[in-house]
Parts: C-alpha cells; structure tokens; sequence
C-alpha cells in the first residue's frame, strides 16, 4: 500500500520546500500539507491542504485517519528570536505538538516520524568548535531548552515505547523559495534579498560571529536520507549533529562582493546577537556520516551563487 505522509507547519521555510521534494517523490495526492494558515500560492496549487493545529490533538487524529497517514514530518514551531518574546507560547506550540505526535505514534496510529531539533540545543558552556554529538548541553534560550527537552522525550519514547521518530540538530538554513521564520541566523536569508534590491545590508549580528549553516536542498536531502535509512542503523535517537558549512557576517559579505563588487554591509547588533553567542561555531557531524552516509555539497560559494541566481530568476 502507498503509504500517506502529513507535514505539520508545510508553509514555512523548511515546510515548504520539503513538501515540494517529497511529493515530487511520492506523487502529490500521497503528500497532505497542513499549516495554521495558507502558504504561497504555488505550495497551495501543487497538492492536498489542510488548515491544522499542531496543538489540537483530536483534529490531528481526524485529519490522519482520514487520509491513512502513515509518516508526519512535525515542522510547526516557533523559532528561536521570536520565542525569546513569547517564551510559553513558544513552549506550549514546541512541547505540545510534540507529545501530540509521539502518543499518536505511541497508539500506533502513525509509523513514523520526523521531528527537527537545532543547535540550539547547545550552550554557552558547550566547546563551541567542532562541537562534538555528545557534549555539555546547557541551552540559555527558550527555544534551546524547548528542543534539548524535545530530544530527551523522542529518545524516552524510542526507548520505552518503540515509537520510530528520527531527528536532526538543524544548523541555520539558508533558503530562497521562503522567507526565513524568525530565527537567530535569518541574517544569512535576508542579506541576499538586500544585496539584490538595494546592495547594502545591515546586520543584527556583529561581523565575526561564525555560525554553523546549511542550504535548504543539503537539509532537505539530510532528511529524506535519514527517514529512509534502516531503522537499525539509526543509533541516535534523540537527535543528530548535522553540519554544512560555518562562516561568519564578514565572510558571506565577502563571498557575496564576490558576485556584486558594490555590495556593502554595516552592523548593528541586537538582542540576538546574545543568542548567537550561546551557540557554536562549527559542528562535528561524524556520527550522521557513519551512520547513514551524510555527505554536504554546499559550500559559501556555492550557496551564493544559488542565492542570487534564483533570487534573481523569482524576480524576473
Ligand atoms: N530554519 C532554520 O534555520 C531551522 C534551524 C534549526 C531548526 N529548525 C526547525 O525546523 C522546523 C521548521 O522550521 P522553519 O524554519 O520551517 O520554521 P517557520 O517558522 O518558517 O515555519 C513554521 C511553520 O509552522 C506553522 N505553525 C505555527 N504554529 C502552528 C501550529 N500550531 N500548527 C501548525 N502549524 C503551525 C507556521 O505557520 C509556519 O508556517 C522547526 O522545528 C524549527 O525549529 C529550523
């Protein structure tokens, strides 16, 4: 039997695009895509909809009966400088879908799961290069103590109950087919669009603050190879250090004055520069490469070139 798959959040950053992957895998009408508001108009026309709260248990049950969903990808969230204002807000929506997911696996009435974590999850005590998989974690961030909390009960319910939830510490993504949700390394979106529209940017974080960064098409692959793995050769079950590329404001300015000589960027740091600082610099993604072949293909250059390629194709 064709099996059903149902995203949770499908209109974000990551959502959206994973949506377009999978159902170009899976054929559209096998891909159900849920959101608590619509998303672009070509998500909307490319297949199945529904408007869904993560956080409502019953409607989630109805909505995978219904359709006999066998797999949910849960990207609904609220990410890490917008729950530093709304912090239990930000842990209801976190925990909640969660636990609503993991009990409706827990009941056997889905078989399997993907559930993003961040490094975020990492602190300011963590060694913060080449952060190793298993390390100090002592998040200093809503969102970080939200998403460790998650990884501690993904790994319970694996271990007590079986449930087959597979995971991955997202580094920050980088992305031209959405905007970016509200998170500390939105910077590395945003100041492509600006490079373009008006070659200046200014950034909210200082210009040597390196942090670790992926583009979308190496994390939507990191994830559809992970839920394709043998259960048995998923050995973590918590969460997964994945790692693309590091750099800092400087350098992608660089790498963009690379494409656009004009291009300038000044800075004016704000509140989440304290977030940044709490995280690492660089990640060590060995366990991922040993235990289900992860590999990145996309470097800075590479990525800025795709950025302002595409950027400018949307435009046209
Ligand atoms: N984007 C990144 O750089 C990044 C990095 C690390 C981890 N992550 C994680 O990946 C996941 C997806 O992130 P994203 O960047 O796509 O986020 P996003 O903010 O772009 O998208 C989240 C989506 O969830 C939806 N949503 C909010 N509340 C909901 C609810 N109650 N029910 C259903 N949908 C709801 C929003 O409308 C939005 O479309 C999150 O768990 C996030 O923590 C993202």
């Amino acid at each position: 039997m064709q099996k059903s798959i149902l995203i949770l959040g499908a209109c974000g950053q990551i959502g959206t695009e994973l949506t377009y992957v999978l159902r170009k895998k899976h054929g559209a009408n096998t891909v159900i895509a849920s959101d608590i508001r619509e998303g672009n108009e070509s998500l909307m026309n490319s297949g199945p909809f529904e408007l869904l709260d993560a956080t409502d248990y019953n409607a989630l049950e109805e909505v995978i009966a219904y359709y006999e969903i066998s797999e949910v990808y849960l990207m609904a969230a609220m990410l890490s400088a917008t729950a530093e204002k709304f912090p239990m807000r930000a842990w209801n929506l976190n925990m909640n879908s969660l636990f609503n997911v993991l009990n409706l696996a827990k009941e056997k009435k889905i078989d399997k799961i993907f559930w993003p974590s961040s490094i975020a999850v990492f602190g300011p005590n963590t060694p913060v290069d080449d952060t190793p998989q298993n390390t100090i974690m002592e998040p200093s961030t809503v969102y970080g103590i939200s998403k460790q909390s998650g990884e501690r009960w993904c790994n319970y319910y694996h271990q007590k109950f079986g449930v087959d939830v597979r995971s991955i510490r997202y580094p920050g993504l980088i992305s031209y087919k959405t905007m970016p949700g509200g998170g500390t390394t939105d910077y590395a979106v945003e100041i492509y669009h600006k490079a373009l529209s008006s070659q200046t940017y200014t950034c909210f974080l200082k210009k040597d603050t390196k942090l670790p960064m992926m583009f979308m098409d190496d994390a939507i692959r990191a994830t559809l190879m992970l839920m394709e793995s043998h259960p048995n050769s998923i050995k973590i079950r918590s969460s997964y250090n994945l790692a693309g590329m590091s750099f800092c404001p400087a350098e992608i300015a660089e790498s963009i004055k690379r494409e656009i000589p004009g291009f300038t960027i000044d800075y004016k740091p704000d509140f989440r520069q304290e977030i940044a600082d709490s995280w690492p610099n660089s990640i060590d993604d060995s366990m991922a490469r040993m235990h289900w072949g992860w590999q990145s293909e996309f470097d800075l250059e590479r990525t800025t070139r795709e950025m302002l390629y595409n950027l400018k194709e949307n435009k046209q």
